[in-house]
């Protein structure tokens, strides 16, 4: 297992280059995005939407505002966007959290209060996210980086090549992604972007710093 693990990692490269004939099937997909739908998120609220870009004319209008998803939106077999929940449905007192502690999570009215509350607090005294859109944005889309990460190591464990991209700008994308109905603006701004498929080039040699220098002991 452990040996697994490392080859995983070590052998996971970010694909630069999308050979456009060959398909990720329906089976692996299916095992990548489980992996996304599986992650955990704060408070168990996932604050995440996965939408599957398979139109070309939208992937062309977002193409010149997507420097870092070029060969993605050309070559990659699936194509995914990343969305993030704002405010309106991450606060405390949102329908939104309301549907999640009710029908998905099964709380009772006794447990639903009481961690209603503990949102209340964490989100107005520890994290500070209180009448600050852009802040609840980020809390949310600092959670779907979780989710983003399943995906690639499922993708590698698969033999599936990837790409995570955040090379866009955000207004502009988001501006088409509106247009087209595929962003509902109140509900949901745009993270990341995530590609799969089989690469049509070799990649350069993984460069990392050593353990020694990402990790400290103390004692
Ligand atoms: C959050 C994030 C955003 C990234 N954005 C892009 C991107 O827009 N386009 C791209 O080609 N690569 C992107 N990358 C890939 C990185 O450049 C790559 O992970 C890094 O250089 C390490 O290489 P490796 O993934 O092959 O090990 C991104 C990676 C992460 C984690």
């Amino acid at each position: 297992m452990r040996e697994l693990i490392l080859d995983t990692f070590n052998n996971r490269y970010t694909c630069k280059g999308y050979d456009n004939t060959k398909k990720v099937s329906d089976e692996d997909f299916r095992v990548i995005m489980e992996a996304a739908r599986l992650s955990p998120s704060s408070m168990g609220l996932e604050p995440w939407k996965f939408v599957l870009l398979n139109n070309k004319d939208i992937k062309e209008k977002i193409k010149p505002y997507s420097w870092g998803a070029e060969v993605s939106l050309d070559g990659a077999s699936h194509f995914v966007l990343i969305l993030a929940r704002k405010q309106k449905d991450m606060k405390y007192d949102s329908d939104y959290v309301e549907y999640m502690m009710n029908d998905i999570q099964h709380f009772t009215d006794e447990l639903r209060t009481a961690r209603k509350n503990k949102l209340k607090s964490f989100q107005e005294d520890d994290l500070k996210l209180l009448e600050n859109d852009r802040a609840f944005f980020d809390w949310s889309c600092k959670q779907t980086y979780i989710p983003l990460a399943n995906m690639l190591t499922a993708a590698a464990l698969l033999g599936v090549d990837s790409t995570p991209m955040e090379g866009f700008d955000k207004e502009k994308v988001e501006k088409v992604l509106i247009e087209e109905g595929v962003l509902d603006p109140e509900h949901f701004g745009l993270a990341t972007m995530i590609a799969f498929g089989y690469k049509n080039r070799e990649h350069r040699p993984k460069t990392r710093r050593s353990l020694e220098e990402v990790m400290e002991v103390v004692e």
